[in-house]
């Protein structure tokens, strides 16, 4: 894992809040889930550059967070490096490079565990697992809050081939194998079989998204690789032709399909929508 791994998220360097148009709503929609007591712990797991850490600790109150610590946890040192730099501004953080499915910390050591887009990026009886880990380390009426794609059977099956597709037009060859984008009643099936109870949808949205959104995440791993800091002109070719390839794909859609996602044909980006995400939590019983 300390090795840079090509076709990971060693190599997606994006921003989630431009390209999943993240709003104040729904961050607050997470803090409030949260509801951060003092003294308590708390997990960013497949954290990436930690902004629900950052997110906890700016709205909410200093004398609460000061009490509280607080992990930041992801598979890639890549992702771990830029949260550090993200939360630079906050000390006594602690951070791990590993894998969320087993975790080093011993039996009800965590008040709460976020995981925010985690759990899609594996299989998923690979999700399966990873719940039961986190029921593992949650304490005796420890929350879990999960912030996660909520598909249905309509729209699964078209999230998932554009993701593929996506996936491997950009080289993220590891992500095209991994992900798993799961329906709603999947993660709440999930969740109940690991244990969990009090199932709770604390928001469920339908954020509206864009093919042009992805412009730079189609040239992030050619960027990283060539140490450079900004696409030059070849750099932003090859993403203009690949975005035209992922606008192609989606055209190729069947009608009934494109209905599903009020697909709209708008030249160099196709806007969609219907894709639900929601933010749902859960407790370990006492
Ligand atoms: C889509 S990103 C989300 C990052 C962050 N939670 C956010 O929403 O801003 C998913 C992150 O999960 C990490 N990840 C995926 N599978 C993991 C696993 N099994 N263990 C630890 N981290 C994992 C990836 O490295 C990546 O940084």
């Amino acid at each position: 894992m300390k090795e840079y791994r090509p076709g990971t998220f060693d190599s997606r360097i994006i921003a989630y809040e431009k390209v999943h148009q993240i709003t104040d709503d729904q961050i607050n929609a997470l803090v409030g889930a949260v509801g951060l007591k003092p003294n308590q712990k708390v997990l960013d797991g497949c954290a990436g550059y930690g902004s629900v850490t950052k997110w906890l600790l700016e709205k909410n109150a200093k004398e609460i967070t000061s009490t509280c610590s607080f992990f930041v946890q992801d598979d890639s040192l890549v992702q771990i490096e830029r949260a550090k730099e993200n939360l630079k501004e906050h000390k006594d953080i602690e951070y791990s490079v590993e894998d969320i499915k087993s975790l080093p910390y011993k039996d009800s050591f965590f008040d709460i565990v976020v995981v925010k887009m985690g759990l899609h990026e594996n299989q998923k009886e690979v999700q399966l697992k990873i719940a039961q880990e986190i029921f593992r380390v949650l304490k005796p009426g420890g929350r879990f809050i999960v912030w996660e794609l909520f598909l249905n059977e309509k729209t699964q099956p078209i999230f998932q081939a554009f993701m593929h597709k996506k996936d491997e037009l950009a080289g993220f060859d590891t992500l095209v194998t991994k992900r798993y984008f799961p329906r709603g009643d999947e993660i709440e099936g999930c969740l109940s079989g690991a244990g969990f109870i009090n199932f709770k949808k604390e928001l469920v949205f339908n954020p509206f998204l864009s093919t042009k959104a992805r412009f730079d995440e189609l040239i992030s791993r050619e960027l990283k690789e060539s140490g450079k800091v900004e696409a030059d002109e070849h750099l932003k070719k090859l993403a203009s032709e690949r975005l035209d390839t992922l606008n192609n794909f989606f055209r190729g859609l069947p009608d009934e399909q494109k209905q599903v996602i009020d697909f709209e044909d708008r030249g160099d980006t196709i806007i969609y929508y219907n894709i639900d995400k929601a933010i749902v939590s859960v407790e370990k019983p006492l």
